[in-house]
């Protein structure tokens, strides 16, 4: 079952996230259809609240390998890298936004057993948007107050349900 992306504006982003303590049949479903919710939309990373559902759980697809992400955390980051960001939550909006370069995440898989991974470049700024997303931190926070002053109307019209996009604009890989 495909899942709607909450846009920017809707409460359950903002929200802090729980720990999921048991990988049921409900998670794994759940797991299922974020992938596919996530493909449909052309994302390579989304996290549980962007489908309304407040537990720590994300996945991301870069293309080479599916990550499941239960209760995550960044244990290690180093580096600086500034790039262009965009968020299946904030359709057709893209800001620079400095990220840590590398990072060392250990996660939960969804077949219960404890992971860490050496992450760099888009899979480590996935890793940490990702994070953000668990604890009600959006993108947008990551941003210059006088940037943000001037997206304004950009997400006004995003928190009244209006996508960005234009019809002919190649869509970039949003998290
Ligand atoms: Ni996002």
């Amino acid at each position: 079952m495909k899942y709607r992306v909450l846009h920017f504006g809707e409460e359950p982003l903002r929200a802090a996230s729980e720990p999921v303590t048991e990988i049921t049949d409900d998670i794994r479903r759940l797991v299922d259809d974020m992938f596919e919710t996530m493909n449909e939309a052309k994302g390579v990373g989304l996290a549980a609240p962007q489908v309304g559902v407040n537990l720590r759980l994300a996945i991301i697809d870069i293309g080479d390998d599916p990550l499941i992400l239960i209760n995550p955390r960044i244990i290690k980051s180093s580096g600086k890298e500034t790039c262009d960001e965009g968020c299946l939550s904030f359709p057709g909006l893209t800001e620079k936004v400095e990220r840590a370069k590398k990072v060392v995440a250990e996660a939960t898989d969804i077949d219960g057993s404890l992971y860490q991974i050496e992450a760099e470049d888009l899979l480590a700024r996935a890793i940490q948007h990702e994070l953000d997303h668990l604890d009600g931190v959006l993108f947008i926070d990551r941003i210059s107050k006088a940037r943000k002053l001037q997206i304004k109307h950009e997400l006004e019209m995003i928190k009244n349900g209006e996508s960005l996009y234009d019809d002919d604009e190649e869509e970039e890989a949003p998290l």
